[in-house]
């Protein structure tokens, strides 16, 4: 009875390592990956998407931003500005901005979840490119002539989750949205743009990652660092107060323990008591994710 017991969770494990070894065999994006932004096609009068003859959505790449000469892209894990211009808002586009902007059509675009697989095996099919959705929801005000776009949008990317064993680690896209800031905000110097047919469209992206798809937690305690592995005041604190712990229960145990054995005249032998205590030091303040410094 027992032997079959085994022989069932053995099984059971054998099954479950077989599934875990085809998920590993799909490729993931390391730390500062490209990944490129394709958006669905959509007729500039109508708002509609485009399909071809097979019935399926056309995607076709983010307008070219004149800062890279290249369509948008996201380097996997890496935080920052991002500046993209649209060089040149045509009729069809300035349409489709009315359209995304009056929420009558999205902005809707993909990102690959994962690097494109190649074939290793002859024979074995190529696993279908995943995609995630990213709605980019612009926000602004139509009127007659020209419209008011908000050109600052927040970017936030969570990857799925893992267990990471350093802060730059390699990783799959989990979901992402994009979303204009201070839509309402029309001062000099905000981020909102008057825009007619033929100016440029200087978009403005800050980007950031998340390494599960959980939000940081509030109360008080951030629990997400980053993928880049940032450096908090409440880390340095908690180092700061672990390491002071550590000297204290290491001063302690000289004075109480070691100090009188000396007295006593024995020897301290090879592991010393203070070197555990330094140890020891360490203790609580975390999991080893988000301590180093970012380098780049
Ligand atoms: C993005 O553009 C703004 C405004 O032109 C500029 O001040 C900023 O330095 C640019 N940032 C990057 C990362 O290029």
């Amino acid at each position: 009875m027992r032997a079959t017991a085994r022989a069932l969770a053995l099984s059971a494990a054998l099954v479950a390592g077989v599934a875990a070894v085809h998920e590993d065999a799909l490729p993931s994006y390391h730390y500062g990956a490209r990944i490129e932004v394709e958006c669905m096609k959509r007729n500039f009068e109508t708002g509609e998407h485009l399909q071809n003859e097979n019935h399926e959505i056309e995607w076709v790449p983010f307008p070219d931003c004149e800062e890279t000469g290249k369509p948008l892209e996201f380097n996997y894990g890496t935080e920052g500005e991002v500046n993209c211009t649209i060089p040149f808002v045509d009729d069809p586009f300035f349409h489709l901005l009315e359209f995304y902007i009056h929420s009558d059509a999205p902005l809707a675009c993909r990102l690959p979840a994962r690097p494109p697989s190649h074939v290793e095996v002859v024979g074995e099919k190529v696993p279908e490119q995943e995609y995630i959705p990213l709605v980019f929801a612009l926000a602004g005000t139509l009127q007659l002539s020209h419209i008011h776009i908000s050109t600052h949008l927040n970017v936030l990317l969570h990857s799925t989750p893992k267990h990471h064993r350093r802060p730059h680690d390699s990783g799959v896209l989990d979901s992402g949205i994009a979303y204009s800031t201070s839509p309402l905000n029309h001062k000099e110097g905000s981020s909102t743009r008057k825009l007619v047919i033929g100016d440029p469209l200087p978009l403005s992206l800050s980007v950031r990652w998340f390494p599960t798809p959980a939000l940081p937690k509030t109360e008080g305690r951030v629990e997400w660092q980053g993928l880049g592995g940032h450096i908090y005041a409440s880390t340095v604190f908690y180092s700061l107060v672990s390491f002071i712990a550590g000297c204290l229960a290491a001063g302690m145990y000289t004075l109480g323990v070691v100090l009188p054995r000396r007295l006593k005249g024995r020897a301290m032998g090879g592991a010393t008591p203070l070197g555990h205590g330094l140890n020891g030091g360490g203790v609580g303040v975390g999991n080893g994710w988000g301590y180093s410094k970012r380098i780049d």
